[in-house]
């Protein structure tokens, strides 16, 4: 019963040409992004970003699933409607990341590995309850002189298998993320080399756990040189290298692959979507499908700035956003949709 259900499930997060709207920031992160913006980092005010996104109008029509942060999970709109309810009535299938953030991994300088394995069941049973039907987990792989290490390597793959089987038993999707961080100098090439043997430990942990791999999502990041590379692709080069790596190493069984976009520019994590759906669509056994944070909300914070009579002007926004990327699973998106 609950094997069928978690199939379903996976399937319809990356049915058709929408994808995951993450909106999961921890209460830090989210802070982080507001102190920029000269944004209050109060309960209230997060509360009130959260509200917005998702009473987004017509959102449902471009986003399957939004994952949210615990905190937000227990939210309700101003009217006292809960945020849960809000997305299932707009036909969005609620989420929840469940890890404990990436902490330092004893012995590997400047590596980190995942938290959150402790208590995780008994967590997973209660977010299954509150109406989430898929969680997240995030494992961050830096890149530099000498790492990523093995021993990171293999921590985080391990920790990514083990919640992802926990997640199946609760009856959630896991969407698993592994992110090799965009930070640095590497050249794309690195950066495929890197995923690719990210993607393969991550795999074959997901096999010794027992992981259904038709009842999963994988939200790994684009093939993209660091940020501070002298090169940078063109879109199709990025969709080359991406979708290369991923035919060498994520299994046929799984459903859909659902990018993050790890600090792009809104505009160049719709284009390279794209060019991998342009270019591959037809010829490769999952969905290319998005699971942004910053790449669909970033212009939305920036016009919404923390005042109620911005609202709408930002949830337009929002959901313009969202609405290219959905083109973009088509294949479809153009720059001219920028100016429309
Ligand atoms: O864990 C990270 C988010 O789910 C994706 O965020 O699209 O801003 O990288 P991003």
């Amino acid at each position: 019963m609950k094997a069928q259900a978690i199939l379903e499930t996976a399937q319809a997060l990356v049915a058709g040409d929408k994808g995951l709207l993450a909106m999961d920031e921890s209460t830090p992160t989210c802070d982080r992004r507001f102190a920029a913006l000269g944004i209050p980092q109060t309960d209230e005010a997060r509360r009130a970003y959260r509200e917005l996104i998702v009473t987004t109008p017509n959102l449902g029509r471009c986003i399957s699933g939004a994952i949210l942060y615990d905190q937000t999970i227990h939210q309700e709109t101003e009217a006292g409607i809960p945020f849960v309810k809000v997305l299932i009535d707009a036909g969005i299938i609620p989420g929840i990341k469940v890890d404990a953030g990436a902490k330092d991994l004893a012995g590997h300088p400047g590596e980190k590995v995942t938290e959150g394995l402790d208590g995780l069941r008994e967590r997973l049973a209660q977010y299954a309850q509150m109406g989430a039907r898929f969680a997240k987990w995030r494992a961050v792989i830096a890149v530099g002189n000498g790492i990523p290490s093995r021993g990171c390597i293999e921590a985080n793959a391990q920790a990514l298998a083990r919640y992802a089987a926990l997640c199946q038993e609760a009856g959630l999707v896991p969407v698993v993320e592994p992110e090799v961080l965009m930070d640095g100098d590497h050249t794309l090439a690195r950066c495929a080399q890197i995923t690719e043997e990210v993607l393969r430990a991550v795999f074959g942990q997901l096999a010794a756990q027992g992981v259904m791999l038709e009842a999963m999502i994988l939200k790994p990041n684009m093939v993209v040189p660091g940020l501070a590379c002298g090169t940078q692709p063109t879109a199709d080069e990025v969709a080359d290298a991406t979708v290369k790596c991923l035919l060498r190493a994520v299994p046929a069984a799984v459903p859909g692959i659902a990018f993050l976009s790890g600090g792009q520019p809104s505009e160049l994590a719709s284009a390279r979507l794209n060019a991998m759906n342009v270019r591959f669509k037809t010829r490769v056994p999952w969905a290319l499908a998005f699971s942004f944070a910053r790449a669909i909300q970033q212009p939305a914070m920036e016009i919404w700035r923390g005042e109620a009579s911005n609202v709408p002007a930002a949830q337009q926004a929002l959901f313009h956003r969202a609405d290219c990327n959905r083109a973009a699973r088509r294949g479809e998106y153009t720059a001219k949709m920028e100016n429309a």
